[in-house]
């Protein structure tokens, strides 16, 4: 299993708003072009992935959205529509959704009361994290552990604070070297070195 987070900072909790949200100053399209990334190679569509999506611009708590290729995820398409659909049904099928609560919406689509703290702690429990981090170690020579997580930020910086503790339980960071590149961009880089290495 490789598994990504996207942290969108400035992703909106409001169905009827992430459409809008698409070529503004919120650049929801970094969250579309990284659920592609993850997923889909040219005619086909990879088993073993999942990808979280935090949506962290909330009245209430944040909302985390859950796509797995292993149960039964669909999508219309590799285009930004498609993954705007699933992220509105989410939000749209979830009025009422209690804090910490989680519920299934479709199979391979779910979504979770609660956003990137407790998601990050609790998969840090089982499973090696890898912040991607230009400062961080080279991804070249980097030995993954098995069923990795890969954490990235949209289009703005990843709360320093919030990475602080994490890395006291365990959080490793990897580079993909000097230039800040889209997290779509490393998306493609992780499935590339993952598939060279054979995983
Ligand atoms: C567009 S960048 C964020 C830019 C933001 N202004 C900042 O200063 O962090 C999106 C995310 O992609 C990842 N990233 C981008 N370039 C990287 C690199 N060369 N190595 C590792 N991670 C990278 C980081 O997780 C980063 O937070």
């Amino acid at each position: 299993m490789r598994t990504f987070i996207i942290r969108a900072r400035k992703g909106t909790t409001r169905w009827d708003k992430i459409r809008s949200s698409i070529g503004t100053k919120e650049h929801f399209e970094v969250v579309a072009h990284s659920v592609i990334n993850a997923f889909f190679v040219s005619s086909d569509f990879r088993d073993d992935v999942e990808i979280y999506i935090i949506l962290d611009s909330s009245e209430d708590f944040p909302r985390t959205i859950k796509l797995s290729s292993n149960d039964g995820l669909s999508l219309a398409g590799f285009h930004e529509e498609a993954v705007l659909e699933l992220v509105e049904k989410a939000l749209k099928d979830s009025p009422g959704l209690r804090k910490d609560e989680t519920k299934i919406i479709a199979p391979g689509l779910q979504i979770s009361g609660f956003g990137f703290e407790k998601l990050v702690n609790n998969l840090l429990e089982t499973r090696p994290v890898y912040l991607l981090d230009k400062k961080g170690d080279d991804v070249r020579t980097t030995k993954f552990e098995e069923d990795p997580v890969f954490v990235l930020s949209d289009h703005l910086a990843m709360p320093a604070k919030s990475i602080k503790g994490l890395k006291r339980h365990g959080l490793k960071t990897i580079s993909l070297g000097k230039k800040m590149l889209f997290a779509s961009q490393c998306v493609v880089i992780i499935n590339y070195e993952l598939d060279r290495a054979g995983y």
